[in-house]
């Protein structure tokens, strides 16, 4: 089974418009005609419109980090779906490590968020990994079945066109900015679990199309390790993708 590996970087709460037109604009001839693998920005809400524009013309797709389950309201401070669609956005991440530990996201949240993406056709990067203490505690396993299970429900009921834009991202949380990465066959080892626990809620067939990136202190030196993984579909990177230079040479490990 081959899957389109997805390249995604993770800007967090990097860079102003101008830094960030200056990374696309050096990037982008980097990675001409790189049609081997998908490639995404995730830089913040602010960052969006010039990003975008940026990239227009180019195989570079742009999302948001983050949106909120509701469509509209009062919700200050929060990003609705519609107003990422209204700039371009094509993608979201949804419950990244630092949403659950420092702004309260829950499987719950998650879940509700993932219903709203695959409504209105954006992609979403579902993101999932144990915390050390889990790890040390010999509950990977069980906390990657909980949070798989917690995402996708209800999913099953969706058309097989919207289920199959789904994307997980595995990042076990300690190796997340700390410079620790899983080990290949650790990270294959989490991919498994994950894939059966899809296999188990959607099917084989669903499960053995969809992609499962690995995400933790990727860098350009330990991307082709982690990338050559049969069961590693691309990266999710933070640090690294800062710089055109050091994304571009994981995207093309
Ligand atoms: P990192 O971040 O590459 O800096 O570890 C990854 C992420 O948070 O997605």
């Amino acid at each position: 089974m081959s899957r389109k590996a997805l390249i995604a970087a993770n800007w967090k709460m990097y860079k102003t418009p101008t830094e960030a037109e200056a990374f696309v604009k050096a990037f982008l001839p980097l990675v001409a005609g790189h049609t081997r693998d998908e490639i995404a920005l995730f830089p913040s809400p602010v960052l969006l419109p010039a990003v975008i524009a940026a990239c227009k013309g180019s195989q570079v797709a742009v999302g948001a980090q983050n949106i909120y389950f509701a469509e509209e309201g009062a919700y200050t401070g929060e990003t609705s779906i519609g107003q990422l669609i209204a700039v371009g956005g094509t993608h979201t991440l949804i419950g990244h490590s630092e949403r659950r530990q420092y702004f309260g996201e829950t499987d719950e949240i998650v879940n509700k968020k993932l219903h709203t993406a695959l409504k209105h056709k954006i992609v979403p990067v579902v993101c999932i990994g144990e915390v050390l203490a889990e790890r040390e505690a010999g509950k990977t396993e069980d906390v990657l079945k909980t949070q798989v299970t917690g995402a996708f429900a209800g999913i099953n009921g969706l058309s097989p066109e919207a289920i199959s834009l789904i994307v997980i991202a595995y990042e076990p949380v300690w190796a997340i900015g700390t410079g620790k990465t899983a080990t290949p066959e650790m990270a294959a080892d989490a991919h498994r679990i994950v894939r059966a626990e899809v296999a188990k809620l959607l099917g084989a067939d669903v499960a053995n199309k969809m992609r499962i990136l690995y995400g933790g202190s990727v860098k350009p030196d330990n991307a082709t390790a982690l990338l050559s993984q049969e069961e590693i579909d691309g990266a999710l990177v933070g640090g690294a993708s800062l710089k055109p230079d050091s994304f571009t040479a994981i995207v093309k490990y």
